[in-house]
């Protein structure tokens, strides 16, 4: 892995900045680009000079091996800003680390920490003013790697492309989330990419999740492979439950994506003493909880809403709803987790890291 000279980072400059015609208060997720992207090609075994450029599309060989073979990889992540005007990133080594893990089990190159991380605080740097105030706003981070090297061989690809965009978003509310947990397709295997943050990961759900949709399920909870016994995870997100007073989340596997969110709300919930159990929970459990009336809530983990909030699940063709409830410790430590995203509680974990 060579280091990139961050000083030498070229810019590319636009003459006016397209930011005045975006409306801020409604922000579709994901569909609203900053003014620049920042790219890097790997070649010859070695990262060339990182650029910020335009946003723009760009030309690629058709026989790309991205296109046919899948080679891509993502990270998610979020800068704020607070009432200073100060901009903050939150745990970003936690995903360039797992970037790179990623990296190796696809058979990708590493990137260096001075691209990764010292390539998007200067892209941020420079497009300050897309990440607004208040806890509603963030900025959505979109590092990502594909496989440009051209050939229909099936082997790795020997050239790359890292790049960054950055998209501004409002707070996410999925509105009611129903699931269906999963008693055939699966997610993820022992041995598989399940713990990478790779493209196939996520289009291998498309379908299931399809057959949910038309079924009135937004998401379905993945179950593991072998058993379909143990619940895993859901969509873009962790899975936690609440039976009585404890929260329950599996551990991370083989399987399951080892997500930041899902960390960082089991650092608070360790803090603040709220029960806490890191073990798989049985749908069994989970079947007799919503009938014994002990199951209180279920909630999603991830970067992209922090917590999405279930509101019933479907098991074999019988639907349960969760009961309404007076105190959400799921909501609880969502608002604790934000305060500290967006700097209005004090950051006792040292989590959050100024660009
Ligand atoms: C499969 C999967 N699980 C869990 C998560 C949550 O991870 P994080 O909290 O780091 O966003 C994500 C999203 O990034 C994901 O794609």
């Amino acid at each position: 892995m060579n280091s990139i000279n961050e000083n030498k980072i070229q810019i590319s400059k636009i003459s006016t900045s397209k930011i005045e015609s975006i409306d801020f208060e409604q922000l579709p997720f994901g569909e609203i680009f900053t003014d620049y992207m920042l790219t890097c090609d790997f070649k010859n075994e070695k990262w060339g000079t990182p650029t910020i450029v335009p946003y723009a599309p760009f030309l690629m060989d058709p026989s790309a091996k991205v296109f046919h073979y899948g080679q891509a990889i993502f990270e998610g992540m979020k800068a704020y800003k607070d009432d200073n005007d100060s901009v903050w990133l939150f745990r970003p080594e936690e995903n360039f680390e797992r970037f790179n893990k990623s990296a190796v089990r696809m058979a990708m190159p590493e990137v260096p920490e001075s691209l990764f991380l010292g390539g998007l605080k200067q892209l941020i740097d420079l497009e300050r003013n897309w990440v607004k105030k208040g806890i509603e706003n963030t900025l959505y981070i979109r590092p990502f790697m594909i496989a440009t090297g051209a050939g229909v061989i099936a082997s790795a690809s020997n050239e790359y492309r890292f790049m960054i965009l950055l998209s501004p978003a409002k707070s996410y509310y999925s509105g009611d989330v129903k699931v269906i947990i999963a008693e055939h397709f699966s997610r993820a295997a022992n041995g598989g990419i399940g713990a990478a943050k790779a493209a196939g990961n996520y289009s291998a759900q498309f379908y299931p999740t399809k057959l949910a949709n038309e079924k009135g399920f937004q998401q379905v909870i993945w179950t593991d492979d072998a058993t379909h016994t143990k619940l895993e995870e859901s969509g873009t997100m962790n899975v936690f439950f609440r039976i009585n007073d404890t929260l329950y989340t599996a551990p991370t596997s083989e399987r399951i994506l080892d997500g930041v969110t899902r960390k960082s709300l089991i650092a608070i919930a360790e803090r603040d003493g709220i029960k806490l159990s890191i073990r798989s929970v049985l749908v069994s459990e989970l079947v007799e909880a919503a009938k014994n009336g002990t199951l209180k809530e279920i909630f999603g983990a991830g970067t992209a809403a922090v917590v999405t909030i279930i509101k019933g699940f479907s098991y074999q063709d019988e639907y349960y709803e969760l009961p309404k409830i007076e105190h959400s410790i799921a909501l609880d430590i969502k608002n604790k987790l934000t305060a500290i995203q967006h700097k209005l509680a004090e950051d006792t974990f040292k989590w959050t890291v100024k660009v």
